[in-house]
């Protein structure tokens, strides 16, 4: 199986890495493959500035809530390595200046707060230096962690797929969200390897079209069986019978289990919901925010109008996430079994 590889860690030399044990001395750059381009263009883009990791997070360049913390902590210690700072209290400052920047570029996934928190508690030293070794030694291992996350997300969720079944996913949760194999496809994957096949409908997923573009693409260049659909197809595909579960996945899940992922998600519950579909939430539980009891308080993003077509004398309205209520979730599949309490 070919699943693509969506950030890295790249040294000055060129060489990638995935997992802990770079050598911290050197300067590093974040690396992506830039999204907004795909399928058509596969452009790895370098990222070294706050300004440039900000820009990349806000315009869904990198996207995925677990994706989107490896790349805002591994983008946090290579902007750090190159802060000119002239006192360890002075880098502490720009340190944690930087995060907030890095925080505010999308507010709706828990994944980029959690990152950058875990990492600036990370921060022991006593010398610019050990600082930055800290930061850069914990970015890599919230991403390999990520790594090992989604294989026991794949692990537990493939024993819900049977051969031939019907998997309807929304949006992108899968190899391009994550530094692993997913966490809606991480089944689909697992599933894959161990010869269980199965037949995956991928909402187009509007306005943005992470479905059509990148879990088509990313499945289908993986040699899994994938047909997209426009969003507005899923209830008619459930009435002819064609899914038999729906797994998506989550950027936010409140302490009572409402969850927010991609807008278009809570139409599919209440579709599923109404054909006897069982409807399925893949997650790490980095993704639960337990400081917020309902999906009521998990801030929805709104994105620019110019994302919608739309005509002179036309006003848009552009939430890029809705909040699925916990009673349409048949359950939780996590890095620790599949739960029906988060
Ligand atoms: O706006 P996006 O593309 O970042 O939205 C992504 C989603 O809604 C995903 O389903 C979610 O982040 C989970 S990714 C494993």
């Amino acid at each position: 199986m070919n699943i693509p590889v969506t950030l890295s860690y790249m040294d000055l030399e060129g060489k990638q890495h995935l997992a802990p044990g770079v050598s911290a001395a050197q300067k590093g750059y974040l690396d992506i493959i830039d999204q907004t381009l795909l399928p058509g263009e596969q452009k790895r883009l370098r990222l070294e500035t706050p300004e440039a990791v900000y820009e990349a997070i806000k315009q869904l360049r990198v996207r995925g809530a677990p994706a989107i913390g490896c790349s805002a902590a591994v983008g946090l210690a290579v902007c750090a390595q190159r802060f000119e700072s002239t006192s360890v209290q002075e880098h502490l400052k720009k340190l944690r200046e930087c995060a907030a920047f890095l925080d505010s570029s999308r507010p709706t996934a828990v994944n980029l707060s959690w990152a950058l928190k875990r990492c600036l508690a990370a921060v022991k030293g006593t010398t610019i230096a050990e600082i930055n070794q800290q930061l850069l030694d914990e970015a890599l291992t919230i991403t390999a962690e990520d790594i090992q996350l989604c294989e026991a997300i794949g692990n537990a969720g493939k024993t819900l797929l049977k051969p031939g079944m019907g998997v309807l996913t929304h949006c992108n949760a899968g190899a391009l969200a994550t530094a692993g194999i997913g966490t809606a496809l991480a089944p689909i994957y697992t599933a894959a390897r161990s010869g269980i096949k199965v037949k995956v409908f991928s909402d187009e997923t509007r306005p943005l079209l992470q479905g059509a573009r990148l879990t088509a693409w990313e499945l289908a260049v993986s040699g899994v069986d994938v047909t997209t659909i426009c969003d507005s197809m899923a209830a008619q595909v459930m009435g002819e019978g064609r899914v038999q579960i729906v797994i998506v996945g989550a950027d936010r899940v409140a302490a009572n289990g409402d969850t927010a992922n991609k807008i278009g998600t809570r139409q599919l519950a209440i579709a599923a919901n109404y054909y006897k579909v069982p409807f399925y939430v893949a997650l790490p539980f980095s993704t639960i925010d337990r400081s917020i009891l309902s999906g009521d308080d998990i801030p929805i993003e709104q994105r620019s109008a110019d994302e919608i077509f739309h005509c002179d004398g036309a006003k848009v309205y552009n939430p890029a996430f809705d909040v699925t209520p916990r009673e349409l979730i048949t359950g939780f599949i996590t890095e620790r079994g599949i739960l029906t309490e988060v």
